[in-house]
């Protein structure tokens, strides 16, 4: 059994795909132990993104996480980070398969809808940053 962490980036929210998502995800028999609405500090932000640092895209995927609200979902289950990584589909959306979040509702890899984990030890740094009081 595994927990990861998804968020809902705020081109998500804007269109109203916190329903859709979520469903993907329960469907899915994953389970949603934490979720909230919030707007990201953006400390917060840059901890989340501490691997990208030295990226030319950093200061414009921090800028972006903080624009507008957000939702932070932990999920857990068997093979849940995979699992929730092959629904997200591909990083760039163009590339995402057809019946993936990406592959069905994004097209740029600036606005592509969602962040996973992508490894368990990913997963314990960031529901540890996004959830610090535990999750159910
Ligand atoms: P995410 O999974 O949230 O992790 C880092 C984010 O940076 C990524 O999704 C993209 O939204 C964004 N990004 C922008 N440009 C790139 C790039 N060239 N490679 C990877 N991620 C990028």
């Amino acid at each position: 059994m595994e927990t990861t962490l998804v968020l809902i980036k705020p081109g998500g929210v804007s269109r109203n795909l916190i329903g859709e998502i979520t469903r993907r995800i329960e469907a899915r028999s994953l389970k949603v132990v934490g979720l909230k609405l919030i707007n990201a500090d953006r400390t917060t932000v840059e901890a989340h993104y501490a691997e990208h640092a030295e990226r030319p895209f950093f200061k414009d995927v921090c800028d972006y996480l903080t624009s507008g609200p957000i939702v932070a979902i932990a999920v857990e289950g068997t093979n849940a980070v995979k699992a929730i990584r092959a629904m997200m589909g591909a990083t760039n959306p163009v590339e995402a398969t057809p019946g993936t979040v990406r592959g069905d509702f994004a097209l740029t890899i600036d606005d592509n809808l969602t962040h996973s984990s992508s490894d368990p030890e990913a997963a314990a740094r960031e529901l540890q940053l996004w959830f610090p009081e535990g999750t159910l």
